[in-house]
């Protein structure tokens, strides 16, 4: 056994070094056989027709009968109008053989129903309403078309391509789901004799397209390793963009492959009007793109040559392999108003700790205690500022999870306060396989009570990760998740404190030698589910215990969990990481789209391994990469056992330097993320967003995702080049929108594209014009030591002479913050006057005061300014312009941060 993983242990090594991803590792969808039944099909291949005499209507729904007439099948249609302009549309099969699988856990609570009434109605359709939002239903074959103030926006089932196979068994003309890499017609029969129950289980996929009128781009998807914009899969030899929670290694950029991740939810934008759709469905899917201006070349140039300008047109082919049809229509209209129906439905990323946005150093990894307390010495040497340490894999007793290694990890309780003396925390990995291995507490107990997971035979299945032999918990199970939290309890998980939090990896579930790197579809789960019905949740669930577990560990800690599997409604309980990227320039590039595409799918709280994980980088993509990190909401540099050490202080100064100073540019703007976090757990917006989220009526932005916004105060188009001079950077807004570089405040408008000279030490950034931005700019060790450290103001005025902003602060730990103990500000700056106020009647006492008010953009022949507040009374104050009068300063406007105040230049 021991020679055999050693075996496996090698060849992945040995592949880390040599090679890419190895696709003929996964299925294409030709090779899979629902996505090739549904992709080849032809329109109303099956037809599916509304009895409208069966149409019953309530308050908030109508119902009707579908009926599949070829295939003898009944099904229940209802479509539902939900809160805040969504539509849902559920279907189900009226008297099944097999309940079909309806996902549990991606929605956040009960839906708000909204108001719905019937308009129209007779044998043929029946029109809805519901607010400023119109569904057209149409019953032969069925198809809807939504309105948006009167604006045909979607249409489901447009090219009629709507499909749910019937649960029926139909072994002869069967057609099963290859559980290897390569085809396996066999695969089905094989199900069908082999089914839990004596009820065989037939074909159930079920699919649908949408179209979106209008539309010029369509987003979303996450996780792909691939632009920001999808593709047109539907012609070119691209296969559709992939949905299957898998541990591809050395995955490519560029790809519509699968990864880690799958949120099956997407934005169709133009420059007038932005919708969504969110496929609920948890089974494996694929989804194919078409965008009219790939798809309709011919006409276009057409078009092009007689002057008519048709809409352009994008849709969605959404395919999964099984469960119910679960879609909703999120109606817009603008992006912001989307994502938010998004948010509404499957949650917002709880505020996390304050030091969760500093900076984390990874490694597989860091060899014993020593090592561990003698990076952050060194770190600390260095004047380099870092939050939390981590421990991969082997800090545990031989890859048993909730142990320690009995020599090199002995003393974690010391190692622990060494971290938490200055504020620093620690985060240990807890995988889900459990390593079969006899007297480990966790195997021998989760075999006791019946808790791993079964083979289609109904014994524990068995599959190979990093322990070796290993099995895994079955998430379904109610016991065991309850099982499953008490295990981070501090008595049971020794050694750990309430400073320690957890990195949840392989949990797609990663199984070695599984089909595809996973585990098989026919494993079985409680209440008799197949692991296809529910394999892009096994993630999910994991991460929700945990963070379940260490609420119940810490009631008074916000938990921080890194997880790399994710799906809808992850964002509730973790972060995420982009997994195993390579330390190469198309993987630093790639990391911007595919954390925007996150963040458009609820998962703000992403970021990509810094340095790149396989492979070392030489120092210029290093240096980059630590510039362009700090961009995404979670910052941590990791690597491969195989890679040398790369922590920064082992670098030559003027690498340090460089390294240093994107280090403390991050912990500078850690006010403003945390105050980005803090509105995004209250309006659902997304801490890092695309141009197009924030300029939706710039057509010019939508293909940008070499830039983002940081909220909508700072754009970012960091250096993702090698050895070049020069970036060129779009800036957006037009002539009045204002953008100051952020180091040296010159200012731009925004009209398009402008060439910034760049040198190594150059990461491009850009005030917006318009915002005020807080900071705190004394450089400490860790974030906690800044807690009471002093504000400095960046005012970047507008075209007006103008500009505002938020800050918000707590104590940056606790829940207290869920009962009144913080402080959410409001600065406003016109007429030369600045003005603090409080936007919430609630409290949190602090000593940060206000050190240093900077304005860009300022306005000409200020002298002095005039402090007035409550506590000091009206103070004068210095000011002073810089040499190029780009910016002007207020040296020690001395006021709490808490207390509201006015600032008047004169
Ligand atoms: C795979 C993860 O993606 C990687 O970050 C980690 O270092 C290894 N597993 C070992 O735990």
């Amino acid at each position: 056994m021991a020679l055999n993983f050693k075996c496996v242990y090698i060849i992945v090594v040995a592949l880390a070094i040599t090679s890419a991803v190895d696709k003929g590792n996964f299925k294409s969808c030709e090779q899979s056989s629902f996505c090739r039944r549904l992709r080849n099909a032809k329109p109303q291949d099956a037809d599916f027709v509304l009895n409208l005499d069966t149409l019953h209507v309530s308050d908030n729904a109508v119902e009707a009968e579908l009926r599949n007439e070829e295939a003898e099948a009944t099904f229940k249609f209802v479509l539902t109008s939900l809160h805040g302009n969504i539509f849902r549309v559920f279907i189900d099969e009226e008297k099944p053989l097999h309940s079909r699988y309806q996902v549990d856990g991606a929605l956040n609570g009960e839906l708000q129903v909204a108001k719905l009434e019937v308009l129209e109605r007779d044998k043929e359709k029946v029109v809805v309403r519901s607010g400023d939002n119109k569904a057209v239903i149409t019953a032969e074959p069925i198809r809807i078309e939504f309105f948006k103030n009167d604006v045909l926006v979607a249409v489901v089932n447009d090219k009629g391509l709507f499909n749910m196979e019937h649960l029926r068994p139909k072994a002869s003309e069967g057609e099963g789901e290859a559980e290897h890499t390569k085809e396996d017609p066999g695969a089905w029969e094989e199900n069908f004799k082999s089914h839990h129950d004596s009820k065989p289980r037939g074909p159930e996929a079920v699919g649908v397209d949408v179209t979106f009128p209008g539309a010029l781009r369509i987003y979303g998807l996450p996780e792909h390793a691939d632009k920001l914009a999808l593709r047109t899969t539907q012609s070119g030899g691209l296969d559709p963009y992939r949905l299957y929670n898998l541990d591809v290694f050395e995955y490519e950029v560029d790809s519509t492959m699968a990864l880690y991740g799958a949120i099956p939810v997407v934005y169709a934008h133009s420059d007038k009007n932005t919708v969504g759709a969110f496929w609920h469905n948890a089974a494996e899917t694929w989804v194919d793109i078409g965008n009219s201006k790939d798809t309709n070349v011919v006409s276009s140039i057409v078009n092009l040559v007689s002057g008519h300008q048709p809409e352009n047109t994008v849709d969605a082919h959404f395919m999964s392999e099984s469960g119910v049809f679960d879609l909703f229509i999120l109606m817009g209209p603008t992006p912001k108003d989307t994502v938010r129906q998004y948010a509404s439905l499957t949650g917002v990323a709880p505020l996390p700790q304050y030091f969760a946005l500093g900076y984390h150093q990874c490694r597989w990894n860091y060899n014993d205690e020593d090592d561990v307390i003698n990076v952050v010495d060194n770190f600390d040497t260095n004047d380099l500022p870092v939050d939390v340490m981590w421990l991969d894999i082997e800090y545990t007793d031989g890859k048993k999870y909730f142990t320690w290694d009995p020599i090199k990890f002995a003393h974690p309780n010391a190692m622990i306060s060494n971290l938490t003396s200055v504020g620093r925390k620690l985060v240990v990995i807890i995988d889900p396989h459990i390593k079969r291995e006899g007297g480990y507490f966790l195997h021998e107990e989760c075999l006791a009570n019946d808790y791993y997971v079964k083979n289609k035979d109904g014994h524990v299945y068995e599959g190979w990760c990093w322990p070796g032999s290993s099995s895994y918990p079955d998430l379904l199970d109610p016991k065991v998740q309850d099982y499953y939290k008490g295990l981070y309890s501090l008595d049971k998980f020794h050694g750990t404190t309430s400073d320690v939090h957890i990195w949840n990896d392989m949990n797609e579930p990663s199984v070695f030698n599984g089909p595809e790197v996973t585990m098989p579809k026919d494993c079985k789960h409680y209440g008799n589910w197949e692991h296809r019905h529910i394999h892009n949740i096994y993630g999910l669930l994991y991460t929700k215990i945990t963070y379940d577990g260490l609420i119940e560990r810490s009631p008074d800690r916000r938990p921080f969990i890194l997880t790399r599997s994710h799906f809808a409604g992850s964002q509730r309980y973790a972060a995420v990481w982009t997994g195993d990227n390579d330390a190469q320039w198309p993987h630093l590039q790639a990391s911007f789209p595919m954390c925007l595409s996150e963040a458009l799918g609820g998962m703000s709280f992403c970021g990509a391994d810094v340095g790149g994980f396989f492979h070392n980088p030489d120092t210029e993509l290093l240096q980059r990469w630590y510039q362009t990190g700090i961009w995404l909401p979670f910052y941590r540099a990791h690597a491969h056992i195989d890679t040398r050490r790369r922590e920064p202080y082992l670098f030559a100064e003027d690498v340090r330097m460089r390294i240093r100073n994107a280090l403390r540019l991050r912990y500078a703007l850690l006010p403003l993320w945390y105050t980005l976090f803090r509105e995004h757990e209250t309006t659902g917006e997304p801490v890092i967003r695309p141009l197009f989220y924030v300029f939706p009526n710039d057509p010019n932005v939508v293909d940008v995702d070499n830039e983002l916004l940081v909220g909508d105060r700072i754009l970012a188009r960091p250096v993702t080049e090698a050895g070049v001079s020069s970036v060129s950077v779009y800036l957006p807004g037009g002539a009045n929108e204002f953008w100051y570089d952020v180091e040296d405040f010159k200012q731009y408008q925004g009209t398009g594209v402008i060439t910034i000279p760049v040198t190594l030490d150059k990461n491009p950034a850009f005030y917006r014009g318009g915002s005020i931005i807080p900071r705190k700019d004394r450089p400490r060790r860790s974030s906690s030591l800044t807690h009471h450290d002093p504000y400095t103001l960046y005012i970047a005025l507008d075209s007006n002479k103008s500009a505002s902003g938020t800050l918000y602060i707590d104590d940056g730990q606790s829940f207290n913050y869920r009962n009144k103990k913080y402080l959410y500000l409001n600065f406003e700056f016109k007429d030369n006057t600045l003005t603090s106020s409080l936007i919430d009647k609630t409290d949190y006492p602090t000593d940060a005061w206000i050190e240093r008010v900077v304005i860009l953009g300022p306005p000409a022949g200020i002298n002095k300014a005039k402090l007035n507040s409550k506590s000091l009374g009206t103070v004068s104050l210095e000011t002073s312009y810089d040499g190029e009068n780009r910016s002007l300063t207020v040296r020690k406007p001395g006021v709490n941060i808490r207390e509201p105040f006015t600032l008047k230049l004169h």
